[in-house]
């Protein structure tokens, strides 16, 4: 029989690419979005499983505006703590396996090194801790669960660094990036292949040392400053011109929220377990870009 992979969410970065992505052979893949299926309302989520009756879940949905979640805990701890807790529990009552997506905002960015998946949380926002609490509710109510972490996600589509660039590229001659907040550049499509894979192993033959978290990010590390070059060097081959990206401090660039300086993650325990690693940034970055403009 056809193992059948729910999605939650349909309109978010992840969701489209899990959408794009060729499922694993013998996998089909179907995405919700609100009102049909929305995390916040528990009914919603029992109904689906049940009307869909899926082999296993991924969790694409959450609430990712980092500094409007300052001003809203209360929606922020509901989609990103509450539903996943509840979706767990149903999970966990239907013994299928729960792929759930988290951040590398988890953390304080102190460390001076890649994070692994054991190292101290200590988030600095409602967003990251939100999802913190989501991580934890999660694990604790679905023995079959997974939580990857990923970072710093981008897409050809939807609400991202790359495509704020890019707009932003189109208008000014000069711009001023953060130079001094580094982080692990993470595709989308990449993101949603490695999930995939690690959903079809999930589906091939549960193993109990599978459940817990895993870093899950792209390979190499760099600062916005750095994302923001590359991204401006890979447009110039459809005609862009070179903007001027002048390095700024945090400091001159202040947020609502406050940004883990080094939310760099280390990803080889992905790489252990699974057999899985994300590509270099570099590369992704240029295929994005690719795709961006053979779009237009
Ligand atoms: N974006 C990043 O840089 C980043 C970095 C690290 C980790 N992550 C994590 O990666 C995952 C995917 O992020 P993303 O960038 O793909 O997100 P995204 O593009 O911001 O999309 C979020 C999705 O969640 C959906 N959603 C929000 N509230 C919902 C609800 N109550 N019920 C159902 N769906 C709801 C949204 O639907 P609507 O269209 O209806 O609002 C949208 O489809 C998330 O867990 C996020 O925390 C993201």
């Amino acid at each position: 029989m056809t193992a059948r992979i729910l999605v939650i969410g349909r309109t978010g970065q992840l969701a489209v690419a899990l959408a794009d992505a060729a499922p694993p052979h013998g996998v089909t893949v179907r995405c919700l979005e609100r009102p049909v299926l929305d995390i916040v309302q528990p009914a919603s989520i029992a109904n689906m499983l049940t009307a869909y009756s899926p082999s296993l879940v991924i969790n694409a949905a959450a609430y990712t505006n980092v500094d409007a979640a300052e001003d809203d805990a209360a929606t922020a701890y509901r989609v990103n703590r509450d539903g996943p807790a509840e979706l767990a529990r149903l999970c966990a009552s239907a013994s299928i396996p729960l792929i759930h997506i988290s951040t590398d905002y988890v953390f304080d960015g102190r460390k001076g090194a890649p994070y692994v998946e054991s190292d101290m949380t200590a988030p600095q926002g409602v967003y990251g801790a939100s999802k913190l609490a989501g991580e934890q509710a999660v694990l604790t109510r679905c023995p079959h669960a997974v939580v990857l972490r990923t970072a710093w996600l981008y897409s050809p589509v939807g609400k991202n660094f790359v495509r704020t660039m890019l707009a932003a590229g189109e208008h000014n001659s000069s711009l001023r990036v953060v130079a001094d907040q580094i982080g692990c550049p993470t595709s989308a499509q990449d993101l949603a292949k490695v999930v995939l894979s690690v959903a079809r192993q999930l589906l091939d033959r549960w193993d109990d040392r599978y459940a817990g978290t895993y870093h899950a990010a792209g390979t190499g590390a760099a600062t916005w400053h750095e994302l923001a070059t590359a991204t401006f060097t890979a447009a110039v081959q459809y005609g862009r011109s070179m903007p001027m990206v002048e390095a700024i401090s945090t400091h001159e660039w202040p947020t609502r929220a406050i940004r883990p300086p080094d939310s760099r993650l280390d990803c080889s325990k992905l790489a252990a377990v699974f057999g899985l690693r994300l590509p270099a940034w570099q590369d992704s970055v240029r295929r994005t870009v690719d795709t961006i403009f053979s779009r237009t």
